[in-house]
């Protein structure tokens, strides 16, 4: 792994500014990654923090350490572990965070590395879990499904307006030959929307690699719910950050925060917050970033 992949932390100052941490403080980032912003957490909860660092991907957890170290004056954990049991990692350290971050989907060192077909770009196999020591490929998932629930997980994941004619290519094609490599989901991608009817600012297939990847991973499933886990297990006056970037995601932050606050968290914006233009500029992935913060009030 290069330090090519040592990307940006997205809206790490706005994130910084929102967790209010100090000296001390109890933090949890949820979506580990390369850590990019677990390494400023740790500047500012030093001496005295506890940082816990959640991620389903054994290899970003692996970059994740190499980069973190054994950094002093803070107790670090770093743990193999869905953000949706977060709630029995923290039951288990004992710890109230101060502050926690989901900074949701996934990052270019993922996304880039044609072994997990996840990219169009390059072929590989159609696999494309983030955890490969459980569930199935996308491929055995797109050789089994029947085509409605195809096409309803590329409309709903992805988009995908021509859902109906992509499902039908998939069924064709594994009747001779069940799918193997991506390039296998673009050529049924391709063979359904007509050569005029596609869109030139992107690929053909990004909308339905993003559906099947967020379906292999079911990345959706469970959002609100690892949402209201979290919130329950902040510390008093304690802020949840979550940065997504996909409409249907930020969907179910929005609607949790609304379920939370009417039991009295405080939402920080009414609005979700995006990157600044400069930021946009610096890092292009930024650029549909929202970020939405809740803040535990516990009333006396
Ligand atoms: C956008 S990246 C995070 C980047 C990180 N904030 C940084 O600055 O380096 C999202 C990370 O969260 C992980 N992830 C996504 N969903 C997860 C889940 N349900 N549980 C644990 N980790 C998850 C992905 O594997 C990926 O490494």
């Amino acid at each position: 792994m290069t330090t090519a992949y040592v990307h940006d932390p997205v809206m790490v100052d706005e994130i910084l500014a929102a967790l209010v941490l100090k000296p001390g403080d109890v933090v949890v980032d949820g979506t580990l990654g390369l850590a990019g912003h677990s390494m400023r957490f740790i500047d500012a909860i030093r001496p005295g923090g506890v940082l816990v660092g959640l991620d389903w991907d054994e290899s970003m957890l692996a970059i994740a350490k190499q980069r973190v170290g054994k950094p002093e004056g803070v107790t670090v954990h770093l743990v193999h572990s869905d953000f949706r049991d977060m709630k029995e990692v923290l039951v288990e350290y004992g710890l109230r965070p101060n502050g926690i971050l989901l900074d949701l989907g996934l990052n270019s060192a993922q996304i880039e590395d044609p072994n997990r077909g996840i990219t169009f770009k390059e072929d590989g196999p159609l696999d494309m879990r983030m955890d490969r020591s459980t569930g199935e490929p996308a491929a055995a998932l797109l050789n089994r499904m029947s085509p409605q629930a195809i096409q309803d997980a590329l409309e709903d994941f992805g988009d995908e307006k021509w859902a109906h004619r992509i499902a039908q290519k998939i069924v064709l094609r594994r009747k001779e030959q069940p799918l193997r490599t991506t390039n296998d989901l673009i050529e049924c991608v391709l063979a359904a929307i007509p050569v005029n009817a596609r869109e030139k600012r992107i690929h053909p297939a990004t909308r339905t690699f993003q559906a099947v990847r967020i379906l292999t991973n079911a990345e959706f499933d469970g959002l609100r719910e690892a949402i209201l886990d979290a919130a329950s297990m902040l510390a008093d006056k304690g802020n949840l950050a979550i940065l997504s970037y996909h409409s249907g995601e930020d969907r179910i932050v929005k609607r949790a925060f609304q379920e939370l606050a009417e039991e009295g968290f405080v939402l920080v914006d009414k609005k979700p917050r995006g990157p600044s233009e400069a930021e946009i500029g610096r890092n292009a992935r930024s650029r549909s970033a929202k970020l939405r913060v809740i803040r535990k009030e516990v009333k006396l």
